[in-house]
């Protein structure tokens, strides 16, 4: 029973099947001068994937990773179904089909911001990715997704994972917070979380995105003089919402602050500009990034344990 990837989603493809007690497969997945995607799952392969069930690991970011995985769907797909007919004439051509089981485990899923239609005319973008995904595959774990509500009544089964407990532990461990900060609504379950499980106090802030590079908070009292405080939020692009926040809380008497997060996107010169703001950041390895500390591995195990079950 496989774990597969392509190169999208290796690191943590390799950390989670020995959680699934799996086996780590990867497919062959390269481009073409042009750019353009080419995947295959190699001969040696072929009878892993065929049996079930199979673990596809990938991101839907960049949008290269989109394509990637579209790819690996349908490439496994044809597998299990027996459909290996190719021109080169390798033998066997056809097999049994061998029926459902491919799950798709999404570390990092990209364009999950677009989850309404904030302005009429546009496309909700992260409903139509999951759609298409939806058709390869028999069910979905997704890691930290930030609206799932925009994924309800899908096709196949969602199972929606957190690595909070995961940065929780390591908060713990490494910074000792007294206090747990959500630097905007949408983030306050998942601050919450972190301050239930490490037993410290918690606020949030409000937050109005003025654009893609610009946020403002509205002031806020909060009682964190002389305390170590710990930031968490669902993922770190430009860096601007945790840097105002940490801004808001040393004007406020912090000594230390910590930033936290599942996705590290870290566009832009975000490490650089996070560097002058927070006394450390930490994040998963959803994606590959120089502040991940934290497996993502173990939350999706959750998910894709309780999708199999
Ligand atoms: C938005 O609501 C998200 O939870 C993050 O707060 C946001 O995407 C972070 O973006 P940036 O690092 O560019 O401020």
């Amino acid at each position: 029973m496989p774990v597969v990837s392509g190169s999208s989603g290796r690191d943590v493809a390799i950390s989670l099947a020995p959680l699934m007690g799996m086996q780590y497969i990867e497919l062959e997945s390269r481009r073409f001068p042009d750019g353009e995607g080419y995947v295959r799952v190699p001969s040696d392969a072929i009878d892993a994937v065929r049996s079930e069930p199979v673990v596809l690991v990938s991101n839907t970011y960049p949008d290269s990773g989109i394509v990637n995985t579209v790819l690996l769907l349908e490439a496994i797909a044809e597998v299990r179904r027996g459909n290996l007919s190719n021109l080169k004439g390798e033998e066997p051509q056809n097999m049994e089909d061998v029926g459902s089981g491919v799950y798709l485990a999404i570390p990092y899923y990209g364009y999950s911001r677009q989850d309404k239609r904030f302005s009429k005319g546009e496309a909700v973008s992260a409903r139509v990715i999951a759609d298409i995904l939806a058709r390869g595959c028999d069910g979905i774990a997704i890691l930290d997704l930030h609206e799932p509500a925009v994924l309800k009544d899908m096709e196949v089964p969602i199972e929606f994972v957190s690595s909070m407990p995961e940065i929780a532990e390591l908060l713990q461990s490494e910074v000792s917070p007294d206090f747990v900060l959500s630097p905007d609504k949408g983030a306050i379950s998942r601050a919450t979380e972190v301050a239930g499980l490490i037993g410290c106090d918690f606020s949030y802030l409000e937050k109005t995105r003025i654009d893609a590079h610009t946020i403002e908070h509205t002031p806020k009292d909060l009682d964190v003089g002389g305390k170590v405080v710990a930031i968490v939020d669902d993922m770190i692009s430009t860096g601007g919402t945790i840097c105002r926040a940490s801004d808001a809380l040393r004007r406020q008497g912090a000594t230390e602050v910590h930033a936290a997060c599942t996705h590290g996107l870290f566009t832009g010169g975000a490490i650089l500009r996070l560097a002058n703001h927070v006394d450390g950041v930490h994040s998963t390895d959803s994606l590959p990034n120089p502040r991940a500390v934290v497996s993502a591995a173990p939350a999706l195990a959750r998910g894709l344990k309780r999708l199999m079950s």
